[in-house]
């Protein structure tokens, strides 16, 4: 019996050595020393042994017992502990590692452009108003001293819509066939109709041409400035636009006024500025990457032809006033003085070009 239990005693603590995990020395504490396990078979059969044996086996059998309880708390210990460790190290986190910070997106180039601007002629007073996308061929064309058929009007390459005519029945507006409409000068007329003196106001809105090619989209921007009070002159609409030249594209800027022709204003003007890159010096035999002979294209401007006034129902007599209008994405790409190969670029959603601003 001796030998049996010291047996036993270095299976176990042998088996011991082995466990690397504490499920498993659950499984092999159960083996040993569970109710029905080794130590508790071997121990039955001490009543087999002679009388003058039993009390010193009994002892041994005791101690062998304890001295495996303890070994097996120990191992336990021992596994714990290292349990505790390998946690440390894989949930181990660097609390000063700079975060992930999150994908921060930005108003489109041209968005901030319109922002900008409105803020820019708000300081001078004038206030934002819309005009109609789909519009009237009157307002777009007509009310601008353009009768139907005239040619000038091929100069906006225009998209009707087909049912135009018929919709226009019955709706107390002006006739004519419906347009996407070609510059935001539509808003001229709507603005004079609404009766209120002096105007000063600021129209943003999209704007639609056939036309498509590196220069071109058939959706852009413009936007139009109009003031009709009494005794407005040529000089108020220098004083504006140098006001804005300065203020958007910085204070060395300038503009000047050529003689041009719209049927909507008299006299027409086309605005140039001076430009940013050369800073106007060059002149018509040097060059600069930028523009031509020092002055660059901004758009188109005049006083108000007293024919519009008139179909505004107001009188010429008494109201003068100046009118202006050119594109968003033109004006914003002058500013950085960039030289798109493709101004449809700005349209064709690819982060790596619009992230540039
Ligand atoms: N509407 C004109 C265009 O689209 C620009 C313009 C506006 C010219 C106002 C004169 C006055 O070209």
């Amino acid at each position: 019996m001796k030998e049996e239990f010291e047996q036993l005693k270095d299976l176990a603590q042998e088996a011991l050595k082995s466990v690397l995990d504490r499920d498993k020395l659950e499984v092999l504490k159960i083996e040993f020393l569970g109710r029905k396990g080794k130590m508790a078979e071997l121990m039955k059969q001490i009543v087999n042994v002679a009388d003058e044996e039993r009390k010193l086996i009994g002892a041994l059998a005791n101690e062998v017992k304890t001295g495996l309880e303890s070994a097996f708390s120990a191992k336990e210990q021992e596994l714990a502990g290292a349990e505790e460790a390998g946690r440390a190290e894989k949930e181990w986190l660097d609390i000063s590692e700079p975060g992930a910070w999150s994908k921060e997106g930005h108003l489109h180039p041209v968005t901030t452009a319109i922002g900008e601007i409105s803020d820019i002629f708000a300081r001078l007073g004038f206030a934002c108003v819309r005009a109609p996308e789909v519009e009237w061929d009157y307002y777009a064309f007509e009310s601008l001293n353009m009768p139907p058929d005239h040619p000038a009007r091929d100069d906006w390459e225009t998209f009707f819509i087909a049912d135009g005519a018929q919709t226009a029945q019955g709706k107390g507006e002006k006739q004519g066939k419906m347009v996407l409409t070609p510059h935001t000068s539509n808003s001229q007329n709507r603005e004079m109709a609404k009766g209120k003196l002096p105007i000063r106001m600021i129209n943003i809105n999209r704007t639609y041409r056939r036309q498509s090619d590196v220069s071109h989209t058939p959706m852009f921007h413009q936007f139009e400035g109009l003031m009709i009070d009494q005794g407005v002159t040529i000089a108020h609409l220098k004083g504006v636009l140098d006001y804005f030249a300065r203020t958007y594209f910085g204070a060395e800027r300038k503009t000047r006024l050529r003689p041009h022709h719209f049927r909507f204003t008299e006299p027409s003007f086309e605005i140039d500025i001076s430009c940013g890159v050369c800073q106007g010096h060059a002149s018509s035999d040097s060059t600069c990457r930028l523009c031509k002979a020092g002055w660059l294209e901004l758009g188109g401007a005049g006083m108000v032809h007293p024919n519009v006034i008139r179909a505004g129902g107001l009188d010429p007599e008494k109201y003068t006033g100046f009118a202006f209008g050119w594109g968003i994405e033109r004006t914003l790409m002058m500013r950085e003085g960039m030289q798109v190969d493709d101004i449809r670029t700005l349209y064709r959603n690819d982060l790596r070009f619009v992230k540039q601003f």
